[in-house]
């Protein structure tokens, strides 16, 4: 302790019993004293404006936990040549039976009829056409072949025996997918009808609802279909109702298929009546809708139901399915009034005050015609200790080696 004697002392003295504070300059200016409440005010209109009124900023938030079941209504009556008249039905149209967040709802089809396994002609096309066996490679298969090819040089078309394709090793006869019908083949599909039952959870504030609202009974819920002005929370939806409020046609998506959104949200205000929070929702075409600018437009996949005859021969019906994917996607956030983001959001209020004095710093110590001047009553400018202890007290304490030179 004792190379710091007295000046240990000294700070200890100053930091227990002297108080330092900052010196307010008022500069009795108009221009600068209305441009400082100008940015205060326009500081005060966001922060309780934008941050507390529209943000909410004094309510804690939680998005939403969600869980969604769907059901499909509707009957279609078809009658070709081929399957002659015949019902479909959800178990029909449906594929799969039930899935997450989603359904896909068969719009139209290919559908090829007891294939066997077996030797037939490959699908025409520039690729397969032959003109003897020569053409045809034995155990070749191509990414679009049906088959394995057998090397054999067959007739494709009866009525036509010049037309020539290698034979393939496949289920046969090979699917002919050349033409998508049109229009589509269950084209009633347009007034079918998906149930939506969603329930939903706010973790944090305990609170579960689902989109068929209390006030929502059997009869009502029987015979309603979604509206956006008349039945705003009917959760039945019209196929055809929502490809249209997307903005779609909705024959013309069914010939090739595509994703359909259905949005539903849930903002909800937790200081005001659970009752005013409700589900609100949206329609939208997820999939590339320039169908006329796309290669490979729509949305269509196989599948195939298999079937075993009396003599133990594997047949098999292979759809290929055109269809409509309605993704089903639940989105939200509540908000409910917390002391903590309340306080934390009048801090950050109070501390962008701060920007008004700044600004008005800056214009007045660097852009105004007067500037040194204010400079001047601003800072008070005071010497380096040595420089300060010569001026005042002049030769008296320069050391005695300078003065020894002099
Ligand atoms: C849908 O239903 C309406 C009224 O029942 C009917 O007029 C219309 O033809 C149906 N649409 C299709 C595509 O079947």
């Amino acid at each position: 302790m004792g190379s710091c004697g007295t000046s240990c002392g000294q700070t200890v003295y100053s930091c227990l019993f002297e108080y330092d504070t900052p010196r307010i300059v008022l500069i009795k200016s108009r221009k600068v004293g209305l441009m400082n409440r100008l940015v205060q005010l326009a500081i005060l209109a966001y922060v309780i404006g934008w941050v507390f009124v529209w943000q909410k900023g004094y309510q804690e938030t939680d998005s939403v936990v969600s869980s969604v079941t769907t059901k499909v209504k509707g009957i279609a009556l078809t009658n070709t040549s081929k399957l002659g008249l015949r019902i479909w039905d959800v178990a029909d149209y449906v594929v799969p039976p039930q899935g997450e967040n989603s359904v896909f709802i068969m719009t139209n089809m290919i559908i090829t009829l007891n294939q066997t396994q077996g030797r037939c002609p490959e699908q025409l096309d520039k690729t397969t056409r032959c003109h003897s066996d020569a053409d045809c490679e034995e155990g070749y298969t191509g990414i679009h072949s049906n088959g394995v090819q057998t090397g054999r040089c067959v007739v494709y078309d009866p009525a036509n025996v010049t037309i020539k394709t290698c034979e393939v090793f496949a289920w046969c006869p090979v699917e002919d997918d050349d033409k998508v019908p049109q229009p589509a083949f269950l084209k009633a599909a347009e007034n079918f009808t998906l149930l939506v039952k969603n329930n939903i959870w706010y973790p944090k504030f305990n609170f579960t609802k689902r989109n068929i609202l209390p006030s929502i009974n059997q009869t009502y819920l029987k015979n309603c279909t979604y509206h956006a002005e008349t039945d705003p929370f009917c959760p039945i939806f019209r196929l055809g109702d929502m490809v249209e409020a997307a903005g779609q046609n909705f024959q013309e998506m069914a010939v090739e298929g595509g994703v359909m959104g259905l949005q539903i949200n849930w903002k909800c205000d937790l200081d005001k009546p659970a009752s005013r929070c409700v589900p609100k929702y949206t329609f939208r075409r997820i999939d590339n809708k320039d169908v006329a600018h796309t290669v490979s437009p729509g949305y269509n996949f196989r599948f195939a139901k298999y079937f075993r005859n009396a003599d133990g021969v594997e047949s098999r019906t292979l759809i290929k399915a055109y269809g409509i994917r309605f993704d089903i996607m639940v989105f939200g956030k509540a908000g409910k009034f917390n002391i903590i983001p309340t306080m934390i959001n009048i801090g950050s209020g109070l501390a962008l005050f701060g920007v008004a004095t700044v600004l008005c710093d800056v214009i007045v110590l660097y852009f105004m015609k007067k500037k040194y001047y204010y400079r001047e009553k601003k800072y008070k400018y005071v010497e380096d200790y040595e420089l300060g202890v010569d001026k005042i007290y002049g030769s008296q304490s320069e050391s005695p080696e300078l003065r020894g030179d002099q």
